[in-house]
């Protein structure tokens, strides 16, 4: 049997458990995911100590995503982004990746959205990071609003074609833009939004990372002007999906756990 797991602290509530256990059950794969909560202080070495028990896989989550660098290989993109969220086990070395910069990209191509033109990235803090080098890499225009814009510009000047901006700038951005993508918290609270509703129109698809409420008001306003919409948990499902297709080497069962997911939120 295999072991897959999670470090984070804390990771009480964490959807993954189900969401991979359903993965291996459609495909009749023998495995476990269980979730580790060490330290805050301990990423890298509860990394070490899980390759030295044979865990075949981990996901990374807050706060260790930048920590746990130092014990793996870390692949390009997740070395650009500065940050992993998935380690691979299987060959000499742990190699570490960041899937959630491909979850934003595969949550969007799976509502048919084409990743060209522009898209406009909310908030330059960790979500924003991945989600603004994952959209330029598939080789959109990408431009960053932040509360804080100097976070913006700073990020900016790292990713490829970027531009940074205050949220002042956002009516502007949008409406040439094709893509607009939440990466802030903002949303958590249900009448709460970080992008006024005039600015949206019907020609956007609109990703939310945020999943809990699972209806966002933004995704709301995104709704009643006709643009696409995309909810938070495909970005998170996919994010899984994208980790679990690089440790089983096989095609995820992406229904089976996207409803397991869905049915735990
Ligand atoms: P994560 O890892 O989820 O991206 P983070 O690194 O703490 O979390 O980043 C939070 C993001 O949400 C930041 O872009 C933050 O803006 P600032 O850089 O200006 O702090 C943004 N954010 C949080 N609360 C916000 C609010 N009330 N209005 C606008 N942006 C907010």
């Amino acid at each position: 049997m295999e072991v897959y797991g999670l470090i984070g602290n804390p990771v009480g509530h964490s959807l993954s458990p189900p969401m991979h256990e359903a993965g291996y059950e459609a495909l009749g794969i023998d495995a476990k995911y269980v979730t580790f909560e060490p330290p805050a202080d301990e990423g890298a070495a509860a990394v070490d100590a899980a390759d030295r028990l044979g865990v075949a896989g981990l996901n990374v989550t807050i706060p260790f995503k930048q920590d746990v660098m130092d014990a793996v290989e870390p692949a390009p993109l997740a070395e650009r982004i500065g940050a992993v969220n998935t380690i691979d086990f299987s060959g000499e070395v742990p190699r570490g990746y960041n899937t959630d910069a491909v979850g934003a990209v595969r949550a969007l191509s799976h509502h048919g959205v084409t990743l060209d033109g522009t898209a406009v990235v909310v908030g330059a803090g960790g979500a924003g990071r991945a989600v603004a080098f994952g959209l330029a890499d598939e080789g959109m225009a990408v431009e960053i609003a932040n509360r804080t814009a100097s976070k913006a510009d700073a990020l900016a000047d790292e990713v490829p074609g970027a531009s940074g901006h205050g949220l002042d700038a956002l009516a502007d951005l949008l409406s040439t833009a094709d893509v607009l993508v939440n990466c802030t918290s903002v949303g958590m609270d249900e009448d709460a939004t970080p992008v006024p509703a005039e600015a949206l129109h019907g020609d956007l698809a609109v990703l939310d990372a945020v999943y809990s409420p699972i209806e966002t008001r933004l995704l709301r306003d995104a709704g009643a002007v006709g643009a696409t919409t995309v909810d938070g948990a495909w970005m998170l499902l996919y994010q899984g999906v994208e980790a679990f297709e690089r440790w089983t080497g096989e095609d995820a069962p992406v229904d089976a756990m996207n409803e397991a997911l869905r049915a735990g939120l």
